[in-house]
């Protein structure tokens, strides 16, 4: 499926979007180049699910945690860029972080890649002449999930 985001307030309605069927244990896996829109359409998502002020990029930390009530459900927002070995995400904990979560993963290739779970919705982020476009593959937990999107 092929969303066209056309400027930042597509991205957000779309972050809405997700965020109004995002569940515990689900990830929702974000890729693309630099400056693709990763951390936008996660900041969308994280606001969406209650979240007031600064999200801040999880490029130096790794792991930003949300947690109930300032946000619908518990949240582990990630960037995986700077881990050179998919296996130092068990380094990290990143288990722990995910027990009763929602896991919103920029560069997840580097982390090994989530779209095995059933519960992964997949997001490839490109640039068009105008904004970006998303490639979105949703694992069979989303898929009955209805129109979600
Ligand atoms: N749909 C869109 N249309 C136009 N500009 C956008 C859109 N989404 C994001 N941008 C802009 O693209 C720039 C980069 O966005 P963002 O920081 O989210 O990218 P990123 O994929 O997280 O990058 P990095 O990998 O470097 O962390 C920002 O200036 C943002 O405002
Ligand atoms: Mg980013």
């Amino acid at each position: 499926m092929i969303v066209d985001l056309p400027d930042l307030a597509a991205s957000e309605a779309f972050a809405q979007r997700i965020a109004a069927a995002l569940r515990s244990g689900d990830v929702v896996a974000l890729s693309g180049g630099l400056g693709a829109g990763k951390t936008t359409l996660a900041r969308g998502v994280i606001a969406s699910l209650g979240h007031e002020g600064e999200v801040p990029s999880p490029s130096f930390a790794i792991i930003e945690v949300y947690d109930p009530p300032a946000v619908r459900i518990p949240l582990v927002h990630a960037d995986f860029y700077r881990l050179e070995d998919p296996a130092e995400v068990e380094e990290i904990g990143l288990d722990d972080y995910r027990h009763g979560a929602a896991l919103l993963a920029e560069w997840p290739e580097h982390a090994g890649g989530f779209a095995h779970e059933a519960g992964c919705l997949s997001i490839m982020l490109e640039s068009t002449e105008k904004g970006r476009r998303a490639i979105v593959t949703a694992g069979p937990d989303w898929l009955e999930r209805g129109a979600w999107i």
